[in-house]
Protein backbone atom coordinates (compact mmCIF):
# COMPACT_ATOMS: atom_id res chain seq x y z
CA UNK A 1 0.00 0.00 0.00
CA UNK A 2 1.43 3.45 -0.97
CA UNK A 3 1.48 5.66 2.36
CA UNK A 4 0.37 9.22 1.92
CA UNK A 5 0.54 12.23 4.20
CA UNK A 6 -1.58 12.41 6.78
CA UNK A 7 -5.00 14.17 6.26
CA UNK A 8 -4.49 17.83 6.40
CA UNK A 9 -0.77 18.13 6.16
CA UNK A 10 1.16 19.07 2.96
CA UNK A 11 4.67 18.30 1.14
CA UNK A 12 5.73 21.86 -0.11
CA UNK A 13 8.29 21.72 -2.79
CA UNK A 14 8.66 23.46 -6.26
CA UNK A 15 6.49 26.19 -6.95
CA UNK A 16 5.36 26.62 -3.66
CA UNK A 17 8.99 26.83 -2.18
CA UNK A 18 9.29 29.67 -3.97
CA UNK A 19 6.50 31.49 -2.80
CA UNK A 20 6.89 30.52 0.57
CA UNK A 21 10.72 31.67 0.38
CA UNK A 22 9.28 34.97 -0.92
CA UNK A 23 7.04 35.44 1.91
CA UNK A 24 8.90 34.40 4.64
CA UNK A 25 11.94 36.71 3.36
CA UNK A 26 9.74 39.32 3.03
CA UNK A 27 8.17 38.94 6.53
CA UNK A 28 11.95 38.65 8.18
CA UNK A 29 13.24 41.71 6.68
CA UNK A 30 10.00 43.27 7.16
CA UNK A 31 9.94 42.37 10.84
CA UNK A 32 13.59 43.22 11.08
CA UNK A 33 12.85 46.62 10.08
CA UNK A 34 10.67 47.10 13.07
CA UNK A 35 13.21 45.93 15.31
CA UNK A 36 11.53 42.53 15.70
CA UNK A 37 14.34 39.44 16.69
CA UNK A 38 13.51 35.92 15.75
CA UNK A 39 12.53 33.42 18.46
CA UNK A 40 12.26 29.88 17.96
CA UNK A 41 10.15 27.45 20.44
CA UNK A 42 9.69 24.26 20.69
CA UNK A 43 6.80 22.56 18.76
CA UNK A 44 5.41 21.27 21.60
CA UNK A 45 4.28 22.77 25.52
CA UNK A 46 2.85 21.46 28.44
CA UNK A 47 -0.38 21.43 27.76
CA UNK A 48 -1.34 23.69 29.95
CA UNK A 49 0.92 25.72 28.64
CA UNK A 50 -2.60 26.19 26.23
CA UNK A 51 -5.39 25.47 28.21
CA UNK A 52 -4.19 28.33 30.67
CA UNK A 53 -3.83 30.73 28.32
CA UNK A 54 -6.05 30.21 25.14
CA UNK A 55 -9.21 29.51 27.00
CA UNK A 56 -10.68 25.78 28.27
CA UNK A 57 -14.09 26.95 26.67
CA UNK A 58 -12.50 27.71 23.42
CA UNK A 59 -12.63 25.38 20.05
CA UNK A 60 -9.07 25.41 20.09
CA UNK A 61 -8.66 24.06 23.29
CA UNK A 62 -12.07 21.81 23.67
CA UNK A 63 -11.78 20.23 20.25
CA UNK A 64 -8.40 21.07 17.86
CA UNK A 65 -5.37 20.37 20.34
CA UNK A 66 -3.08 17.29 19.09
CA UNK A 67 -2.28 16.19 22.68
CA UNK A 68 -0.82 13.16 24.17
CA UNK A 69 0.94 11.77 27.17
CA UNK A 70 5.00 11.30 26.66
CA UNK A 71 6.42 8.00 28.45
CA UNK A 72 6.53 9.63 31.34
CA UNK A 73 2.88 10.19 31.50
CA UNK A 74 3.04 13.79 30.76
CA UNK A 75 0.96 15.73 28.92
CA UNK A 76 1.99 17.57 26.08
CA UNK A 77 0.64 19.43 23.24
CA UNK A 78 1.66 19.95 19.82
CA UNK A 79 1.14 24.08 19.59
CA UNK A 80 -1.79 25.19 17.94
CA UNK A 81 -0.74 28.72 17.80
CA UNK A 82 2.80 30.63 18.42
CA UNK A 83 1.83 33.83 21.38
CA UNK A 84 1.34 31.48 24.47
CA UNK A 85 4.66 29.60 23.41
CA UNK A 86 6.35 32.86 23.38
CA UNK A 87 5.15 34.27 26.14
CA UNK A 88 6.18 31.28 28.39
CA UNK A 89 9.63 31.56 27.17
CA UNK A 90 9.71 35.49 28.02
CA UNK A 91 8.48 34.72 31.13
CA UNK A 92 11.01 31.18 31.88
CA UNK A 93 14.35 33.62 30.50
CA UNK A 94 12.44 36.62 32.07
CA UNK A 95 12.82 38.31 28.81
CA UNK A 96 10.58 41.09 30.55
CA UNK A 97 12.98 42.74 32.16
CA UNK A 98 15.22 44.02 29.02
CA UNK A 99 14.52 46.97 27.58
CA UNK A 100 10.53 46.71 26.83
CA UNK A 101 8.82 47.03 24.18
CA UNK A 102 10.49 43.63 23.64
CA UNK A 103 10.22 42.71 20.08
CA UNK A 104 9.87 38.87 19.03
CA UNK A 105 8.87 37.40 15.80
CA UNK A 106 8.66 33.81 15.03
CA UNK A 107 7.92 31.65 11.52
CA UNK A 108 6.55 28.55 12.82
CA UNK A 109 4.51 25.06 12.19
CA UNK A 110 1.76 24.81 13.96
CA UNK A 111 -1.25 22.32 14.72
CA UNK A 112 -5.12 22.50 15.14
CA UNK A 113 -7.34 19.21 14.24
CA UNK A 114 -9.26 21.05 12.07
CA UNK A 115 -11.52 19.81 9.29
CA UNK A 116 -8.97 20.53 6.38
CA UNK A 117 -10.23 22.10 3.23
CA UNK A 118 -8.44 24.52 0.70
CA UNK A 119 -6.14 27.03 3.32
CA UNK A 120 -7.14 24.67 6.09
CA UNK A 121 -4.71 22.42 7.42
CA UNK A 122 -3.97 20.59 10.22
CA UNK A 123 -0.12 21.80 10.30
CA UNK A 124 0.27 24.64 8.84
CA UNK A 125 3.22 27.64 9.12
CA UNK A 126 2.49 31.19 10.70
CA UNK A 127 4.44 34.23 10.58
CA UNK A 128 3.98 36.69 13.60
CA UNK A 129 5.38 38.94 15.94
CA UNK A 130 5.03 39.66 19.81
CA UNK A 131 5.63 43.33 21.40
CA UNK A 132 5.54 42.83 24.59
CA UNK A 133 5.65 45.77 27.60
CA UNK A 134 3.75 48.60 26.73
CA UNK A 135 -0.15 49.45 26.30
CA UNK A 136 0.71 52.34 24.47
CA UNK A 137 -1.32 52.84 21.41
CA UNK A 138 0.93 54.00 19.26
CA UNK A 139 2.11 50.27 19.71
CA UNK A 140 -1.20 49.39 18.58
CA UNK A 141 -0.61 51.28 15.50
CA UNK A 142 2.39 50.14 14.77
CA UNK A 143 1.68 46.70 14.91
CA UNK A 144 -1.54 46.50 13.18
CA UNK A 145 0.52 49.11 10.34
CA UNK A 146 3.17 45.95 10.33
CA UNK A 147 0.59 43.21 9.25
CA UNK A 148 -0.38 45.45 6.37
CA UNK A 149 2.43 46.62 4.95
CA UNK A 150 3.33 43.19 5.29
CA UNK A 151 0.28 42.06 2.79
CA UNK A 152 1.02 45.31 0.78
CA UNK A 153 5.01 44.09 0.14
CA UNK A 154 3.39 40.76 -0.61
CA UNK A 155 1.59 42.56 -3.55
CA UNK A 156 -2.01 42.49 -2.43
CA UNK A 157 -3.90 44.96 -2.98
CA UNK A 158 -8.00 44.65 -2.04
CA UNK A 159 -7.54 43.14 1.42
CA UNK A 160 -9.92 44.32 4.32
CA UNK A 161 -8.34 45.42 7.45
CA UNK A 162 -11.09 44.92 10.56
CA UNK A 163 -10.77 46.28 13.87
CA UNK A 164 -12.68 46.40 17.51
CA UNK A 165 -11.47 46.64 20.98
CA UNK A 166 -13.16 43.85 23.25
CA UNK A 167 -13.10 46.21 26.04
CA UNK A 168 -10.94 45.29 29.42
CA UNK A 169 -12.04 42.83 32.31
CA UNK A 170 -14.15 45.54 34.13
CA UNK A 171 -16.34 46.89 30.67
CA UNK A 172 -16.47 43.69 29.11
CA UNK A 173 -17.92 41.97 31.83
CA UNK A 174 -20.87 44.23 31.91
CA UNK A 175 -21.66 44.36 28.28
CA UNK A 176 -21.26 40.08 28.78
CA UNK A 177 -23.81 40.48 31.08
CA UNK A 178 -26.21 43.05 28.86
CA UNK A 179 -25.55 40.52 25.35
CA UNK A 180 -26.43 37.68 27.97
CA UNK A 181 -30.31 39.23 28.87
CA UNK A 182 -30.66 40.26 25.04
CA UNK A 183 -29.71 36.74 23.99
CA UNK A 184 -32.33 34.67 27.11
CA UNK A 185 -35.60 34.93 25.01
CA UNK A 186 -33.95 33.36 22.15
CA UNK A 187 -31.35 31.24 24.20
CA UNK A 188 -33.07 28.15 22.77
CA UNK A 189 -33.61 29.07 19.22
CA UNK A 190 -29.23 28.83 19.39
CA UNK A 191 -27.34 26.59 17.46
CA UNK A 192 -26.20 23.58 20.36
CA UNK A 193 -22.50 24.88 20.28
CA UNK A 194 -24.26 28.55 20.97
CA UNK A 195 -26.16 27.67 23.39
CA UNK A 196 -23.46 26.32 25.36
CA UNK A 197 -21.78 29.08 24.47
CA UNK A 198 -23.93 31.57 26.04
CA UNK A 199 -23.32 29.69 29.44
CA UNK A 200 -19.50 29.55 29.24
CA UNK A 201 -18.17 32.56 26.57
CA UNK A 202 -21.19 34.33 25.13
CA UNK A 203 -18.70 36.35 22.70
CA UNK A 204 -17.70 33.66 20.66
CA UNK A 205 -21.37 33.33 19.64
CA UNK A 206 -20.14 36.12 17.29
CA UNK A 207 -17.96 33.55 15.83
CA UNK A 208 -20.84 30.87 14.89
CA UNK A 209 -21.42 30.95 10.75
CA UNK A 210 -25.30 28.92 11.16
CA UNK A 211 -28.02 31.44 9.65
CA UNK A 212 -30.19 31.25 12.83
CA UNK A 213 -27.97 32.48 15.23
CA UNK A 214 -26.26 35.02 12.67
CA UNK A 215 -29.85 36.22 12.45
CA UNK A 216 -30.28 36.32 16.40
CA UNK A 217 -27.46 38.30 16.24
CA UNK A 218 -28.45 41.33 13.57
CA UNK A 219 -30.26 43.68 16.38
CA UNK A 220 -27.67 42.59 19.26
CA UNK A 221 -25.59 45.21 21.66
CA UNK A 222 -22.17 45.37 20.28
CA UNK A 223 -19.65 45.33 22.69
CA UNK A 224 -18.23 48.65 20.68
CA UNK A 225 -20.77 50.82 22.01
CA UNK A 226 -20.33 49.35 25.65
CA UNK A 227 -16.63 49.86 26.18
CA UNK A 228 -15.49 52.03 29.23
CA UNK A 229 -13.86 55.96 28.37
CA UNK A 230 -10.17 54.19 29.07
CA UNK A 231 -10.87 52.02 26.65
CA UNK A 232 -12.44 54.38 24.13
CA UNK A 233 -9.64 56.94 24.20
CA UNK A 234 -7.38 54.05 23.56
CA UNK A 235 -9.22 52.35 20.55
CA UNK A 236 -9.51 56.06 19.84
CA UNK A 237 -6.09 57.02 19.53
CA UNK A 238 -4.95 53.75 18.02
CA UNK A 239 -7.22 54.71 14.75
CA UNK A 240 -5.71 58.46 14.64
CA UNK A 241 -2.27 56.68 14.70
CA UNK A 242 -3.58 54.77 11.56
CA UNK A 243 -4.69 57.88 10.14
CA UNK A 244 -1.36 59.76 10.42
CA UNK A 245 0.50 56.86 8.40
CA UNK A 246 -2.57 56.59 6.09
CA UNK A 247 -3.50 52.68 7.04
CA UNK A 248 -7.12 52.26 5.88
CA UNK A 249 -9.19 50.12 8.02
CA UNK A 250 -12.83 49.32 9.03
CA UNK A 251 -13.99 48.84 12.05
CA UNK A 252 -15.97 46.01 12.31
CA UNK A 253 -17.84 46.43 15.94
CA UNK A 254 -18.74 42.57 16.15
CA UNK A 255 -15.27 40.81 15.60
CA UNK A 256 -14.20 38.86 17.88
CA UNK A 257 -11.39 36.05 17.93
CA UNK A 258 -11.11 32.81 19.01
CA UNK A 259 -8.61 33.00 22.19
CA UNK A 260 -9.67 34.47 25.81
CA UNK A 261 -6.06 36.20 25.90
CA UNK A 262 -7.31 39.28 24.01
CA UNK A 263 -8.29 42.35 25.86
CA UNK A 264 -8.78 45.55 24.13
CA UNK A 265 -7.85 45.67 20.79
CA UNK A 266 -8.23 42.75 17.99
CA UNK A 267 -7.75 42.95 14.26
CA UNK A 268 -7.84 40.52 11.29
CA UNK A 269 -6.88 41.24 7.39
CA UNK A 270 -9.27 39.62 5.46
CA UNK A 271 -9.43 38.88 1.49
CA UNK A 272 -12.95 38.49 -0.09
CA UNK A 273 -11.13 35.94 -2.51
CA UNK A 274 -11.23 33.76 -0.43
CA UNK A 275 -13.99 31.52 0.86
CA UNK A 276 -15.92 32.77 4.05
CA UNK A 277 -14.52 30.47 6.51
CA UNK A 278 -11.25 30.92 6.01
CA UNK A 279 -11.21 34.27 4.63
CA UNK A 280 -8.73 35.83 7.06
CA UNK A 281 -4.90 36.08 6.25
CA UNK A 282 -3.65 37.29 9.74
CA UNK A 283 -4.97 38.44 12.87
CA UNK A 284 -3.81 39.62 16.19
CA UNK A 285 -4.55 41.45 19.39
CA UNK A 286 -3.40 42.70 22.61
CA UNK A 287 -3.44 40.10 25.72
CA UNK A 288 -2.82 42.26 28.57
CA UNK A 289 -3.03 40.06 30.97
CA UNK A 290 -1.48 36.89 29.66
CA UNK A 291 1.74 37.36 31.07
CA UNK A 292 0.22 37.77 34.78
CA UNK A 293 -2.13 34.56 34.62
CA UNK A 294 1.06 32.82 33.21
CA UNK A 295 2.71 34.04 37.00
CA UNK A 296 5.16 36.57 35.34
CA UNK A 297 4.53 40.27 36.40
CA UNK A 298 1.87 42.47 34.81
CA UNK A 299 3.05 42.96 31.21
CA UNK A 300 0.63 44.73 29.04
CA UNK A 301 1.44 42.71 25.43
CA UNK A 302 0.29 42.98 22.01
CA UNK A 303 0.87 40.64 18.33
CA UNK A 304 -0.41 38.90 15.24
CA UNK A 305 0.06 35.77 13.12
CA UNK A 306 -0.29 35.42 9.53
CA UNK A 307 -1.21 32.17 7.86
CA UNK A 308 1.43 31.30 5.04
CA UNK A 309 -0.01 28.26 3.56
CA UNK A 310 -3.45 30.37 3.21
CA UNK A 311 -1.27 33.52 1.74
CA UNK A 312 0.35 31.48 -1.13
CA UNK A 313 -2.96 29.71 -1.63
CA UNK A 314 -4.22 33.28 -2.39
CA UNK A 315 -1.28 34.42 -4.26
CA UNK A 316 -1.67 32.11 -6.74
CA UNK A 317 -5.59 32.18 -7.12
CA UNK A 318 -4.54 35.82 -7.87
CA UNK A 319 -1.87 35.46 -10.00
CA UNK A 320 0.63 37.61 -7.53
CA UNK A 321 3.85 37.69 -9.38
CA UNK A 322 7.13 38.42 -7.52
CA UNK A 323 10.66 38.80 -8.17
CA UNK A 324 12.78 35.70 -7.00
CA UNK A 325 15.75 36.82 -4.60
CA UNK A 326 19.12 35.62 -4.73
CA UNK A 327 20.03 32.85 -7.25
CA UNK A 328 19.24 35.16 -10.49
CA UNK A 329 21.80 33.09 -12.50
CA UNK A 330 21.49 29.86 -12.88
CA UNK A 331 23.71 28.19 -15.23
CA UNK A 332 23.38 24.67 -16.98
CA UNK A 333 26.62 23.15 -18.38
CA UNK A 334 26.58 20.78 -20.52
CA UNK A 335 28.90 18.24 -21.58
CA UNK A 336 29.45 16.93 -25.08
CA UNK A 337 31.04 13.62 -24.31
CA UNK A 338 31.52 11.61 -21.19
CA UNK A 339 34.74 12.40 -20.92
CA UNK A 340 34.43 16.06 -20.55
CA UNK A 341 32.79 16.01 -17.20
CA UNK A 342 36.36 16.07 -15.59
CA UNK A 343 36.45 19.65 -16.94
CA UNK A 344 32.83 20.64 -17.00
CA UNK A 345 33.20 19.19 -13.14
CA UNK A 346 35.86 21.77 -12.23
CA UNK A 347 34.20 24.81 -13.95
CA UNK A 348 30.99 23.74 -11.80
CA UNK A 349 33.68 24.09 -8.58
CA UNK A 350 34.50 27.64 -9.82
CA UNK A 351 31.08 29.19 -10.17
CA UNK A 352 30.07 27.21 -7.05
CA UNK A 353 32.83 28.83 -4.79
CA UNK A 354 31.66 32.20 -6.51
CA UNK A 355 27.80 31.92 -5.10
CA UNK A 356 26.63 31.09 -8.68
CA UNK A 357 24.04 28.38 -8.88
CA UNK A 358 25.24 25.92 -11.51
CA UNK A 359 23.62 22.29 -12.58
CA UNK A 360 25.74 19.64 -15.08
CA UNK A 361 24.09 17.85 -17.43
CA UNK A 362 23.88 14.10 -16.40
CA UNK A 363 21.68 12.71 -19.50
CA UNK A 364 23.22 11.72 -22.65
CA UNK A 365 20.97 13.35 -24.60
CA UNK A 366 21.60 15.62 -27.72
CA UNK A 367 22.70 19.40 -27.24
CA UNK A 368 19.47 20.57 -28.60
CA UNK A 369 17.26 18.26 -26.69
CA UNK A 370 19.51 19.51 -23.22
CA UNK A 371 19.21 23.48 -24.04
CA UNK A 372 15.21 22.66 -24.55
CA UNK A 373 15.55 21.22 -21.30
CA UNK A 374 17.29 23.66 -19.48
CA UNK A 375 15.14 26.50 -20.42
CA UNK A 376 11.68 24.30 -19.30
CA UNK A 377 14.08 24.32 -15.54
CA UNK A 378 14.36 28.17 -15.75
CA UNK A 379 18.10 28.06 -16.48
CA UNK A 380 19.56 31.43 -17.21
CA UNK A 381 22.41 30.68 -19.09
CA UNK A 382 24.04 27.52 -20.60
CA UNK A 383 27.83 26.68 -21.21
CA UNK A 384 28.99 23.98 -23.83
CA UNK A 385 32.08 21.99 -23.28
CA UNK A 386 33.38 19.98 -26.27
CA UNK A 387 36.62 19.91 -27.78
CA UNK A 388 37.37 23.00 -28.50
CA UNK A 389 36.75 24.26 -25.27
CA UNK A 390 38.89 22.06 -23.17
CA UNK A 391 41.82 22.54 -25.65
CA UNK A 392 41.88 26.19 -26.04
CA UNK A 393 40.23 27.45 -22.47
CA UNK A 394 37.76 29.55 -24.48
CA UNK A 395 34.22 28.32 -23.65
CA UNK A 396 30.71 30.07 -25.12
CA UNK A 397 28.15 30.67 -23.00
CA UNK A 398 24.39 31.23 -24.24
CA UNK A 399 21.87 33.75 -22.21
CA UNK A 400 18.51 31.60 -22.29
CA UNK A 401 17.00 34.95 -21.75
CA UNK A 402 18.51 37.33 -24.47
CA UNK A 403 19.64 34.58 -26.53
CA UNK A 404 23.41 36.66 -26.48
CA UNK A 405 26.31 34.48 -26.64
CA UNK A 406 29.56 35.21 -25.32
CA UNK A 407 32.93 33.88 -25.52
CA UNK A 408 35.71 34.01 -23.30
CA UNK A 409 38.74 32.36 -21.83
CA UNK A 410 37.48 31.74 -18.40
CA UNK A 411 40.66 30.61 -16.50
CA UNK A 412 42.15 34.05 -17.55
CA UNK A 413 39.51 36.51 -17.43
CA UNK A 414 38.08 35.30 -14.19
CA UNK A 415 36.46 38.35 -13.12
CA UNK A 416 34.88 39.39 -16.50
CA UNK A 417 33.47 35.89 -16.96
CA UNK A 418 31.70 36.32 -13.31
CA UNK A 419 30.70 39.85 -14.33
CA UNK A 420 28.70 38.14 -17.39
CA UNK A 421 26.36 36.69 -14.78
CA UNK A 422 25.20 39.60 -13.42
P1 LIG B 1 -5.19 32.99 14.41
O1 LIG B 1 -6.18 33.97 13.89
O2 LIG B 1 -5.71 31.76 15.02
O3 LIG B 1 -4.28 33.81 15.45
O4 LIG B 1 -4.19 32.57 13.27
C1 LIG B 1 -3.54 33.52 12.47
C2 LIG B 1 -3.60 33.09 11.01
O5 LIG B 1 -3.12 31.75 10.87
C3 LIG B 1 -5.02 33.03 10.45
O6 LIG B 1 -5.45 34.30 10.05
C4 LIG B 1 -4.83 32.09 9.27
O7 LIG B 1 -4.31 32.79 8.15
C5 LIG B 1 -3.78 31.13 9.78
N1 LIG B 1 -4.43 29.88 10.20
C6 LIG B 1 -5.10 29.63 11.34
N2 LIG B 1 -5.56 28.38 11.37
C7 LIG B 1 -5.18 27.81 10.21
C8 LIG B 1 -5.35 26.50 9.64
N3 LIG B 1 -5.97 25.52 10.27
N4 LIG B 1 -4.82 26.27 8.41
C9 LIG B 1 -4.15 27.24 7.74
N5 LIG B 1 -3.96 28.48 8.23
C10 LIG B 1 -4.46 28.76 9.45
C11 LIG B 1 -3.30 33.25 16.20
O8 LIG B 1 -2.83 32.17 16.01
C12 LIG B 1 -2.79 34.19 17.28
N6 LIG B 1 -1.72 33.51 18.02
C13 LIG B 1 -2.31 35.49 16.67
C14 LIG B 1 -1.74 36.42 17.69
C15 LIG B 1 -0.43 36.69 17.90
N7 LIG B 1 -2.44 37.14 18.56
C16 LIG B 1 -1.59 37.83 19.31
N8 LIG B 1 -0.37 37.56 18.93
Amino acid sequence: MVLNSPRGTSDIFGEDIKYRDFIINTAKSLFELFNYSEIITPAFEHTEVFNRSIGESTDIVKKEMYTFFDKKGRSLTLRPEGTAPVIRAVIEHKLYSENLPLKLFYVENMFRYERPQKGRMREFWQAGVEAVGTEEPFIDAEVIWLLNLFFEKLGFKNLKLLINSVGCSICRREYIDIFREFLKPVVKSLCPDCFLRYEKNPLRIFDCKINTCLETLKNSPKIYDFLCTECRQHIGKIMEFLKVIGVNFIIKENLVRGFDYYTRTIFEIISEDLESAQNALGGGGRYDKLIGQFGGPDTPSIGFAVGIDRTIVLMKQLKIKFMEGGKQSRIFIISMRDDFKHYSFKLAKFLRDNNLSCEMSFLEKSVGSQIKNAEKNKFSHVIIIGEDEIKSGIITMKNLKTFEQFKINWKKQLLEFLELFK
